[in-house]
């Protein structure tokens, strides 16, 4: 979609789909720069999770009282919506609590029972804690090891070298569509296809990805793929890993209770067929009801439109902090989502942040759980503004002119 169909969009208007962007804090309007971190909703999601506890309110897939089956359909309809999102099929999509949930999955089902001694896993220096810490509990456990593919210096990967890490013993690649602090998309498509010609399977953390642009898992060509929710306007603690059939057919189930099993019986147990057989327990239904919502939203936006209109704030606040003396932007690659790290010579991080938040503005400080990437970088924390569809160019200027304030405040 061009930027002239999206200017057909009434921005101002979709801002007012959200009720939080009209507070005040510390007696100024709120400037929310953290959507990396977790996205606001819209009053639609907020509704339909209200809508579901004073009038559907059930447990799933067990009761055949009407409430019951509401509760079922609601919560099957969200995993209908969410897949044709993503371009998948619903069969094929387990709901979780997260990416953090869906990750684990992958590493206890399938990577745990398969990786021996001398096997290799391949990761990037760009990931979240979430895509590094699942695979050292497996390499602990199995004597796997870990191999970390490095970045160019604007940020972006080194595809020569992540290639040549691909060797023989390497068993599995997990790699990040989307840097949470660099802001980096990476070309996951051409990584994963020279994966797959290798043997490898690929695990693509989609966290990042999918609040910014619209999805085709299967054109990807990854075995897995991560989203979650609440950082795509829907609630916290709902998530969804997609897996090739065939890995979910094969993979034995994480966890063990009710919802996952056919039959129990003392002597041997009956497993549900996938993706039922992952999701043990009561789910987050209500989640799942506004996670379904927030896609019914977003779609109607268009994720092009989306797309479009966060690569326009982008440019601006980039344009507008590269003014700012002394400031240093982390992640500068050609393919770049709305999301700006930096750092301010002379003032930390975190007293940015705190002064900033006394403006009203927002913005994430710290290591934003990429330790080994601010490691490379060779800071202790950076902040980081992220931005969404609907901020404004009015709330970029206000943002800059509030840290050039503070600025002068530290300096
Ligand atoms: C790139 C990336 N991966 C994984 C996660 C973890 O997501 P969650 O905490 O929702 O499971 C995040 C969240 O910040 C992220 O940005």
């Amino acid at each position: 979609m061009n930027a002239e169909a999206t200017r057909a969009i009434d921005w101002a208007r979709v801002r007012n789909d959200f009720p939080l962007l009209t507070r005040e804090v510390n007696g100024k309007p709120l400037i929310y720069l953290d959507s990396a971190n977790t996205g606001q909703k819209p009053a639609s999601v907020i509704e339909a999770t209200d809508d579901f506890y004073r009038r559907h309110n059930a447990n799933v897939s067990r009761a055949v009282h009407t409430l019951g089956s509401e509760a079922t359909e609601a919560y099957e309809g969200a995993r209908k919506k969410l897949a044709a999102f993503l371009g998948v099929h619903g069969d094929d999509l387990v709901l979780c609590s997260g990416t953090t949930f869906a990750i684990n999955l992958v590493a206890y089902s399938w990577a745990l029972p398969r990786l021996n001694a001398g096997d290799a896993i391949l990761i990037t220096r760009m990931e979240h804690h979430a895509n590094i810490v699942p695979w050292q509990l497996v390499a602990q456990r199995t004597g796997a090891t870990i191999k970390v593919a490095e970045l160019l210096a604007d940020g972006s990967l080194d595809l020569d070298a992540l290639h040549a890490l691909m060797t023989p013993e390497v068993k599995l690649l997990a790699i990040a569509h989307v840097s949470n602090v660099l802001g980096t998309v990476n070309p996951v498509a051409a990584i994963c296809r020279e994966a797959r010609k290798r043997g490898i399977v690929s695990v693509v953390d989609g966290s990042q990805a999918a609040p910014h642009m619209a999805l085709d898992i299967p054109a990807i060509g990854c075995d897995f793929y991560a989203i979650t929710g609440h950082k795509m306007c829907g609630p916290t603690g709902t998530g969804a890993l997609w897996a090739r059939r065939e890995h979910l057919q094969a993979m034995p189930p994480f966890l063990g209770g009710g919802e996952m099993i056919k039959e129990v019986r003392f002597d041997g147990t009956v497993f549900n067929d996938a993706p039922h057989k992952f999701e043990a327990g009561t789910p987050n239904i209500a989640g799942f009801v506004g996670l379904g919502a927030a896609v019914d939203y977003l779609s109607t936006l268009g994720m092009d439109h989306v797309a479009t209109r966060e690569s326009e704030l982008l440019a601006h606040a980039t344009e507008e902090l590269r003014k700012v003396d002394g400031l240093r932007i982390f992640g500068e690659a050609s393919d770049k989502a709305a999301v700006i790290s930096f750092q301010v010579e002379g003032a930390h991080a975190h007293d940015l942040a705190t002064l900033l938040d006394l403006e009203g503005v927002a913005v994430r400080s710290g290591q934003h759980c990429a330790h080994p990437l601010l490691q490379w970088f060779g800071v202790a924390a950076t902040c980081r503004a992220s931005l969404a569809f609907y901020n404004t160019h009015d709330e970029i200027d206000a943002f800059v002119a509030a840290l050039l304030k503070v600025r002068r405040l530290l300096l």
